[in-house]
């Protein structure tokens, strides 16, 4: 089977890319704007196109038209950016890949695309909730631009759902739930404000003894899933078909389920464990408007119910210490052999 992957250099998409490409059993056709994460990966075990899918349609369109299967991995992903460029998030995440939904129409090609845990926006619960595919969507209110990639997420989604529906597309849609790994985003300078998502700010807090700053104390929940989980649930989709035929799916570890503050407190333990150096990091607490501007909001996210996901044979391997073991293990063993650094500059 050929399959094309949009957005395959990105965190996510390097981990499908070197998946795939272990397993050499299908044709592997590669798109982004930048392959940097792609660089550990036999470069005869795929096809990449520096690309991009809003400029090189032409490029897109032949890609598409030669696939047998459509990933489609494009967005800005990082929370910073909804807040501080919201137009740039819907000319990305909704008509840049509403293009690609098109062609895949027109085309009949099967399209699995990554939504995000973000479209059922401000969910609350009590303890041992769960959230399923079948929830009701609840966003704030449009001065907070946070909701603007939940917003460009839904009517993606919508959209895909009604082709099903009229018989024009086959799809299947994922929801991660933040997952976490090697090559997860950037590393910045200590007192970043914005920028990468909540594990790579902590981890260059680590790496250069700045403080991991935890936005409003850091009371805000998330459910953390391994990236070699969440590589396995797209393995569990592919070898499924029909049971994924036309349906959505939540990628997440209910049982990761923590405080963010709870996540820090976990990363300065094992830093300790993996370096057997007391980390020399605070925790601070930061105002949700200094740190990301004023249009943010959060959510009460809850962890995922994953019973749909678990009829396809998936089940999540990895506890949220060895999740966080793991992925913090890359980072040290990059950064002492001198491949990874904080830099000193704000970078994006
Ligand atoms: P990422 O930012 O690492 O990857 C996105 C990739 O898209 C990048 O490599 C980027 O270069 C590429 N890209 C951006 N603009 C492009 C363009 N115009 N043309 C071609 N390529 C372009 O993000 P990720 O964490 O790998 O997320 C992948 C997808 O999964 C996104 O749609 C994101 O919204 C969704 N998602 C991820 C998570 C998570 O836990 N990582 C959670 C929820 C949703
Ligand atoms: C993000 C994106 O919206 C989506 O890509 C995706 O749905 C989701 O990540 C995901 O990875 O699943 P969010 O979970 O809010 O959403 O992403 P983070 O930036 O990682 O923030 C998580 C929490 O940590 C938030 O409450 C944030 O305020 C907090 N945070 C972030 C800190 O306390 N300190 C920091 O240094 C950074």
């Amino acid at each position: 089977m050929k399959i094309v992957l949009f957005g395959a250099g990105g965190f996510i998409g390097s981990h499908l890319v070197e998946h795939l490409a272990a397993r050499a059993e299908h044709d592997i056709v590669a798109v982004d704007v930048s392959d940097d994460k792609l660089a550990g990966i036999p470069p005869t075990a795929y096809r990449f196109h520096r690309a991009d899918i809003r400029s090189d349609r032409d490029l897109v369109d032949e890609l598409i038209a030669e696939a047998d299967l459509v990933v489609d991995l494009v967005a800005y992903a990082n929370p910073s950016i909804y807040v501080e460029a919201p137009l740039e998030v819907v000319d990305l995440n909704f008509v840049a890949n509403l293009d690609i939904v098109e062609r895949c129409v027109r085309h009949r090609r099967r399209l699995i695309q990554y939504s995000s845990c973000e479209v059922y926006g401000k969910f609350s619960g009590r303890e041992g909730d769960r959230v399923d595919e079948e929830a009701d969507l609840v966003y704030g209110p449009v001065s907070k631009h946070r909701w603007i990639y939940a917003s460009a997420k839904q009517l993606l989604e919508r959209i895909i759902h009604a082709h099903g529906l009229a018989g024009q597309l086959e799809f299947t849609i994922l929801r991660p739930f933040n997952f976490i790994g090697p090559r997860l985003d950037y590393l910045v300078p200590p007192g970043t404000r914005g920028g990468p998502r909540v594990f790579a700010h902590f981890m260059s807090a680590l790496l250069s003894g700045g403080p991991l700053q935890l936005v409003d104390g850091g009371t805000a929940r998330r459910s953390f899933l391994h990236i070699a989980d969440a590589t396995a649930a797209f393995q569990a989709v592919l070898d499924d078909p029909d049971g994924s035929r036309n349906a959505i799916f939540n990628v997440g570890n209910p049982d990761n389920d923590t405080s963010i503050r709870g996540l820090a407190e976990v990363m300065l333990d094992v830093y300790w464990e993996l370096t057997g150096e007391e980390p020399t990091s605070e925790l601070v607490t930061v105002a949700a408007e200094d740190f990301y501007g004023a249009g943010y909001d959060d959510d009460g996210r809850l962890p995922p119910d994953i019973t749909r996901l678990s009829a396809l044979g998936w089940k999540p391997q990895r506890d949220l210490r060895t999740t966080v073991r793991e992925t913090m293990a890359y980072y040290l063993g990059e950064h002492a052999a001198g491949r990874l650094s904080v830099p000193a500059l704000p970078v994006r």
